[in-house]
Order: structure tokens, then C-alpha cells, then sequence
């Protein structure tokens, strides 16, 4: 089993308080008295979707390297060995938690290019092509990924490593090869993507030479991606954005414009949206991390163009004010003495990971009740009002006010409120990951990067050996019309030229009262990044169940629209229709062996024990691994 982690449990996480409240970027938490304690980890961690990256990270901790070098060195490989999400074409959001001082965050998403413009994605009779913003030449947005990692070590790295010497190791691995996995290999078979990949010359390649699917066990080996590594480590992360590269780049798309039969007939005919000034002009921004506490911790997380941290934020307030423990005492003793059904355990034969534990105990169906409603006010805001900050005016105090918490609240009756009709189902496709680093003087960073779908719009730039992503895909292209995950919005995130398009993607860190770092976390997984984080955050702290047991236990998702709350196998069946008689709408998975076993995110997390004690868990849903660097 390639992940590793601990089931025994740590030490319960510390409750100081039933009630939660927030501030916004605009606030400071209160003076707490006395000082909070800050025992630095006992040692550094490093978790992400490839063990072979999670390695890496880790060597740069034990040389002395800190947090943000880590995660610069985990990403650069990362961008090598896991080419479904890992990336120097797409772009994400970190934040830099330290053991002592103010947290940031860095958004490097990728915006939209200059030319672009929503009629580009309508057919000649005016209805919208769902296929151009997910695999034409005009599905990418302008990269984030190579400023954003350069920036990162900027502001934040130890100054014992360049940017070139932390490419190192994934130069190596470019250079050299590493053999493809089991998760590679099933992703390169799928017809879908092997369709979208070898209509890129480059593409395929790489991934089908000869016109055979690379398979377990066999080596890529990507001396394109390799001499594109060597050039940002010899003339700096720069060259990406200008000359040969930044040609490359145009010329790729250029070629690949009248593919799935763009319209032309303007100026963008026969050619992609991005160009040279679109590169030159890119900049990451550092942004102030949205913070609100929930039982007793302090959460940072990302704010927008990333929808994820006040989706988070809102529903653990929401939820903060609801007595769960109440309702958990009281299915304990209903519970008690009834034998448990061992075919309601979470489980299912993985492809990937081995079948989770089943340990942990039944939530109660009212506190579930209470946290899909949460889930559910907190998306219909996302709809109506996120977008990105600098195009459009998000009312951040309003939605993370005492007010909207309250209304949001008293509207939470005993009955599920599904509200509106089922638009298209959303289905967990596409790649993002996420990495958390822990470093042994208690620094942490938590990053998201994503070309959003797998292998992003399939186009590998030929001279460049990366691929681009697609995430013009992730803009509210027309009112209404869902995104691949079945996302609606209106015109807060409206595409425009130059604007980010609202992001799920969720890098969290929670802090002890205010102290030293408790938990790192994140996930892929589209808006399932939301509801796995909050799944995670809940179960640990509310229901204090391990790390490792709250990963593993079997996830639920609700995001609005579509009304239905979508469940992951292993929930028992008798909580599922208590739901429904509370009127919830249910999707869950049925019981006949044909049916695909579902997966919600791939949690990647570190919690740090008040002792300083660190447990690192890599999600059974997907490869990765935590690896530690211990003093
Ligand atoms: O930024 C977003 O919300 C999406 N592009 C993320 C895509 C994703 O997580 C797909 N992963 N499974």
C-alpha cells in the first residue's frame, strides 16, 4: 500500500469553545490570556498524491530547507510525476502558515487571456459548446503555476535554496524517467481522455508512443520537460513568460485552433486566445487569508477568486452553532446495545487504494441533516455572489458576517429545503492536488494546484513538454449553464479578459487558539474539495475521531445546485432514509456490484497533537504518501 498512516488516535484536538464566531480579512482575533502554547512538531511531514514527490519535499526539509522550499520542490516534481494535475500549465493557491506571525496567502490561478470573450465559446446558431472551454485551444487560461512557485520562495523560503536547486530533483526525474503507476495507467486508458489527449501531437506522443498507452510499470521519460526545467533553473523562473517558451506556448495553441472546429472569422481565427503580452503580464497576488474560528480553532484558509475558504468558513459557522454533541449522545444511547450491520462498514474494492477502515461510529442523522443544509446555504451564496475580487464586488463582510450566520441559521428548519429543480448531475472528474507541509520549526504551507480537468485541456506545448490546462472552464461562461461539476453562476464570475475564474480549490490550516499549527489541509476534488475538507475538520473535531479515521470515513457532498446530496458508499442505510423522510433528496450509490464505486476527494493532511506529536495521512482514495523529516 503505497500511503501511510497512523490509525491509532492522537490526542483529542482541544474544545475551548461551543460557539463560534468569524472575521473577515478585515478583523483581528481576539487577545487570548494566557498566551497559547507553541510547541514546535516533533518533526517535519510532507503529504501529497506521489510518494516519490512527498520524498522529495521531505530531502528539502531534512537539508535544512523550510516549509515553503518544500512545497516549491514537491510541486516542481509533482508537475513531472503526476501529469494529470501535477503542473507548470495550470495554477492554484497557497498559504503560508508560520509558527509565529501573520499567515498569507498567494493566489496564482491562472486569468483569463486577453482576447477572450464568451461568444467564443457559442455555436454559429448561438448556443453555448461545452467542449471549447474544456479542450480547445481556447479552454486555457494564462499558467500561474511557475510565478506562483517562484513567489512563494520568495517571500517565504529559508534563502538556503534557489529556485534552480529546488528544480533539481525534478529535472531528475524527468530526465530519468519513473515508472507509471496503476493510477496513470488507468487514466491513459480511459477513452474519454485518450480521445482529448492524442489530439495533441505532443500529447501523444508522450503518453502513447507508437500509438501504444504507456502502462504500469513501464518509464516516461520527458526530456522536453526536462530541458524546460533546466532553462527556469539556469535563467530563472521568468523564462517561462517570455521568449522561446512563452512562443512555444502561442504556437501550440496556434496549431491546435481549428481542432474542434473553433469559430473563426475574427481576429482570434486560426489561432489560440493567449498570447505573448498575455504572458508577460502575468503576476501572482498575495492576498490576506480569510480567518474565522471554529471549536476553538483558529481557521485560515484562501479567499476569493477561491470560493472554497468562505464555503468553508460559512458552513463550520453555520454548523458551529448547532448542538451536535447533543444530538451524538443521544444516538449513542438509542445506539446502544443494537449490534452494527458490519455491510453498512465503509469499504469497496479500490482500484487504488486499499479498502478503508470501518471504524468510527454513526453520525447522528440530525446533525447530518443540519450539515448538508449548512453546505447547501453556503453554495447558493457561491452562485449568486463569488467571483473574482478584482472584476467584481464580493459583500465578503455580509457573507461571513454574525448576521448571515444567524438568517442562514433560523432558515435551517427540521425539513431539508432541496429549493430548486435538478439541473445536470455533477460527477467528480478532472485533476487537481494538493499538497501539505509541515516543517520541524512549525512553519506550514498548504497548495492546491490544478489544470482542472485530467491532463487539463490535453494540449502538451511541443518545445515545452508541459501541458496546458482548461480552466476557461471554471468561469460562468452563460448564466445558469453548469460547468463540468455541474457549478452555476451568474455574473460574478462572469468571464472577462484579464479575470481569474472562481475556484473550489480550499488549502486550510487551522491553528490551536490561535497558536501553533493543528492541521494542514486540503484536497482535490472540484467543489468535493469543500465538502471533504469540512467532512475532515468535523469529524475530527466535533465527533474526535483520528486523522486517519476521518479521511477514511465515507463522504457525502451537497453544493446547491443540483438539489440531490450525492453519498459516497458505506453509509448506513437506515441514516439515508431518515434523510429522505426529512425530505432530503438522496443520490446514493446502489447496491449492485456494476455500479462505480464513488470517490469524493483525496484528502492530503497533517495534524500536529498539542505535544507536538505529527500524524501525516494521504487519502486511501488516491497514491500519495506522507512521508516525515524528522529533526
Ligand atoms: O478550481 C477549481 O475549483 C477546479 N478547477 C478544481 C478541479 C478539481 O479539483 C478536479 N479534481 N478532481
Amino acid at each position: 500500500m503505497a500511503h501511510r498512516w497512523t490509525r491509532a488516535a492522537l490526542n483529542p484536538i482541544a474544545r475551548a469553545s461551543a460557539f463560534g464566531w468569524l472575521l473577515c480579512a478585515c478583523g483581528t482575533p481576539p487577545a487570548l490570556d494566557p498566551a497559547p502554547p507553541r510547541p514546535r512538531p516533533k518533526t517535519g511531514m510532507v503529504v501529497c498524491e506521489s510518494p516519490l514527490a512527498s520524498g522529495v519535499g521531505a530531502k528539502i526539509l531534512r537539508d535544512g530547507g523550510n516549509a515553503a522550499d518544500a512545497a516549491v520542490a514537491a510541486a516542481l516534481a509533482l508537475a513531472v510525476v503526476l501529469p494529470q494535475a501535477g503542473n507548470l500549465g495550470g495554477g492554484g493557491f497557497a498559504l503560508f502558515v508560520p509558527h509565529e506571525g501573520e499567515p498569507t496567502a498567494l493566489d496564482f490561478r491562472e486569468r483569463a487571456p486577453l482576447l477572450a470573450d464568451p461568444a467564443r465559446f457559442l455555436d454559429a446558431a448561438g448556443a453555448p459548446r461545452a467542449e471549447l472551454s474544456l479542450e480547445s485551444a481556447w479552454s486555457a487560461a494564462v499558467p500561474g503555476t511557475v510565478a506562483g512557485l517562484q513567489s512563494l520562495l520568495e517571500k517565504h523560503g529559508s534563502g538556503k535554496f534557489s529556485f534552480g536547486k529546488l528544480c533539481a530533483p525534478a529535472i531528475e526525474l524527468a530526465r530519468s524517467g519513473f515508472l507509471v503507476d496503476g493510477a496513470l495507467e488507468r487514466d491513459l486508458g480511459d477513452e474519454e481522455l485518450r480521445r482529448r489527449l492524442e489530439q495533441s501531437p505532443g500529447a501523444r506522443a508522450l503518453f502513447y508512443p507508437e500509438g501504444k498507452q504507456l502502462l504500469k510499470g513501464q518509464r516516461l521519460v520527458q526530456p522536453e520537460l526536462a530541458r524546460t526545467l533546466e532553462r527556469l533553473a539556469d535563467e530563472g523562473p521568468e523564462s517561462f513568460y517570455s521568449g522561446e517558451l512563452a512562443r512555444a506556448l502561442v504556437a501550440e495553441l496556434s496549431s491546435q485552433a481549428d481542432v474542434n472546429g473553433a469559430p473563426g472569422g475574427d481576429a482570434v481565427a486560426g489561432r489560440g486566445l493567449i498570447t505573448e503580452q498575455d504572458l508577460a503580464q502575468y503576476r501572482p497576488v498575495w492576498r490576506k487569508p480569510l480567518r474565522g474560528w471554529f471549536r476553538g480553532m483558529e481557521l485560515i484558509t484562501m479567499p476569493p477568486p477561491s470560493s472554497g475558504g468562505v464555503a468553508i468558513l460559512e458552513t463550520l459557522t453555520v454548523l458551529d452553532g448547532f448542538p451536535i454533541e447533543t444530538e451524538r449522545r443521544a444516538a449513542r444511547a438509542a445506539q446502544a446495545g443494537t449490534p452494527r450491520d458490519p455491510s453498512s462498514a465503509a469499504g469497496g474494492d479500490s482500484p487504488l487504494g486499499a479498502a478503508p477502515p470501518s471504524e468510527g461510529e454513526p453520525l447522528p442523522e440530525r446533525a447530518v441533516h443540519w450539515w448538508i443544509e449548512a453546505l447547501r446555504c453556503a453554495f447558493a451564496e457561491r452562485a449568486a455572489h463569488l467571483g473574482d475580487p478584482d472584476f467584481t464586488p464580493v459583500p465578503l463582510e455580509w457573507l461571513l458576517s454574525p448576521e448571515w450566520v444567524a438568517r442562514a441559521r433560523v432558515a435551517i428548519g427540521e425539513s431539508a429545503a432541496p429549493g430548486r429543480p435538478a439541473l445536470t448531475p455533477a460527477r467528480e472528474q478532472g485533476e487537481t492536488t494538493h499538497l501539505s507541509v509541515l516543517d520541524p520549526q512549525g512553519n506550514a504551507v498548504s497548495l492546491t494546484t490544478s489544470l482542472n480537468a485530467s491532463f487539463g485541456s490535453g494540449i502538451l506545448v511541443r518545445g515545452g513538454g508541459f501541458l496546458l490546462n482548461n480552466h476557461m472552464d471554471d468561469f460562468a461562461l452563460f448564466p445558469g449553464v453548469p460547468n463540468q461539476f455541474g457549478l452555476v453562476g451568474g455574473s460574478a464570475n462572469a468571464l472577462a479578459p484579464g479575470k481569474r475564474p472562481l475556484s473550489s480549490m480550499a488549502p486550510t490550516v487551522l491553528r490551536r487558539g490561535g497558536g501553533s499549527v493543528a492541521l494542514v489541509i486540503g484536497s482535490p476534488g472540484g467543489p468535493r474539495i469543500i465538502t471533504s475538507v469540512v467532512a475532515v475538520i468535523v469529524r475530527t473535531l466535533v465527533f474526535e475521531e483520528s486523522l486517519g479515521a476521518a479521511v477514511a470515513a465515507p463522504r457525502f457532498h451537497q453544493q446547491w445546485a443540483p438539489p440531490a446530496t450525492v453519498f459516497e458508499s458505506g453509509w448506513p442505510a437506515e441514516l439515508l432514509e431518515a434523510l429522505r423522510r426529512r425530505g432530503h433528496w438522496i443520490d446514493a450509490p446502489g447496491t449492485s456490484p456494476a455500479d462505480a464505486p464513488r470517490r469524493f476527494g483525496r484528502v492530503q493532511a497533517i495534524r500536529v497533537g498539542s505535544d507536538g506529536e505529527v500524524e501525516g495521512v494521504s487519502d486511501w482514495r488516491g497514491t500519495g504518501a506522507a512521508v516525515a523529516a524528522k529533526r
